[in-house]
């Protein structure tokens, strides 16, 4: 049998179609006549597979192929339980769950229509405290966001921004007055304030959940991008909050703060483009409704960063945009992490 199973990963590496492993599976399921409906899930779960190769999806596939067979009375339900620790298809690719990880995730993609500005709420529901984050809140949905965190029973300890913003006024400060004990976060090389600065390689840590920093300088001169850990604990794929380095199907402007598109192309290849093909691409913005995409699908479909960096640039330069209008207002207030009116309001005699 294991000749069988080491001879099907071998195939596979060399190439053979995804769906014809998950018929010869799903065949090994059939002579054993066990198709309940645990094993129909199981077959609509394999037939589900693409032909974007997965390194352990060979092995998985010899495992259930010998599995089958030495345990015909097996309740494949289970089975299918079993492979979903691994990998769970959704849409037309190939989602790898870390079972852990994904079961103690708690993500929520929030949206401010003005701006058009998506805020993430990430925590860590293992963990006793439930400790969250939000990335890129906004002033004007604090109060929704902060609401939400109550009625799920979290501990928000820290609001962070992917960069200092030009469209809206980051919500990190009206949170800090409202509840005592968030920290605020922002990268070192953005030269605003916040309690904490972090520079590539930090890992930011809520539970046993952490988000891990990466420098992508170019649409502002102290972009990160924050992208969920990688571990066994840890949610898989992994989830990439790009801010405005990357956006779908695009990316941030380059002709204001500190922007240099040679320096967004370098970050965005060099930095996200390295990241499993699978990795969840969530941007700071989205003006067509997109929410979600991911590290493959804009390696594909990106109609800039898919360009070499001549075209990149020549677009980047030529894009010909209104001066921001909010940039006046906002930056300002950013670089004091939103708390501009706070801090006009603390020194005004009483
Ligand atoms: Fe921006």
């Amino acid at each position: 049998m294991w000749s069988w199973d080491f001879a099907t990963a071998h195939d596979f590496r060399r190439g053979r179609r995804r769906s014809e492993f998950a018929e010869r599976t799903i065949g090994s399921c059939r002579e054993n006549r066990r198709w309940g409906r645990g094993n129909e899930d199981l077959r609509r779960f394999l037939v589900s597979f693409t032909d974007d190769p997965s390194p352990s999806l060979p092995f998985i596939f010899s495992f259930t192929h010998h599995f089958i067979y030495k345990n015909p009375n097996f309740p494949f339900s289970l089975l299918l339980q079993l492979f979903l620790c691994f990998e769970a298809p959704i849409g037309n690719g190939i989602i790898l769950l870390g079972f852990e990880g994904s079961s103690r995730l708690l993500f929520r993609q929030l949206f401010e229509k003005e701006s058009a500005t998506y805020t993430y709420l990430l925590a860590d529901l293992a963990h006793p405290e439930k400790p969250a984050v939000l990335v890129d809140p906004v002033d004007k949905t604090v109060d929704r966001d902060l609401s939400l965190i109550k009625d799920l029973g979290l501990k928000l300890i820290y609001a962070m921004n992917t960069h200092v913003h030009a469209d809206h006024v980051t919500g990190t400060g009206l949170i800090k007055g409202k509840i005592p004990g968030v920290k605020s976060i922002i990268s070192k090389a953005s030269n605003s304030k916040a309690d904490v600065f972090v520079e590539a390689g930090d890992k930011i840590y809520f539970g046993d959940l952490f988000l891990e920093v990466r420098s992508t300088p170019g649409h502002t001169v102290g972009c990160v991008t924050y992208v969920t850990g990688d571990g066994p604990d840890q949610p898989c794929p992994r989830m990439a909050f790009t801010g405005d380095a990357l956006l779908i199907r695009g990316c941030g402007r380059t002709d204001f703060q500190g922007g240099s598109s040679h320096q967004l192309y370098k970050s965005v290849h060099s930095q996200i483009f390295t990241l499993p093909k699978d990795t969840l691409v969530y941007p700071a913005h989205d003006y067509r409704g997109f929410t979600v995409s991911t590290v493959g699908e804009e390696m594909l479909c990106n109609p800039r960063l898919t360009k070499d960096e001549e075209s990149f640039k020549a677009i980047m330069e030529n894009l010909n945009l209104p001066y921001p209008k909010m940039i006046d207002v906002a930056v300002p207030a950013n670089m004091v992490c939103g708390l501009q009116d706070l801090i006009g309001r603390q020194t005004e005699p009483v």
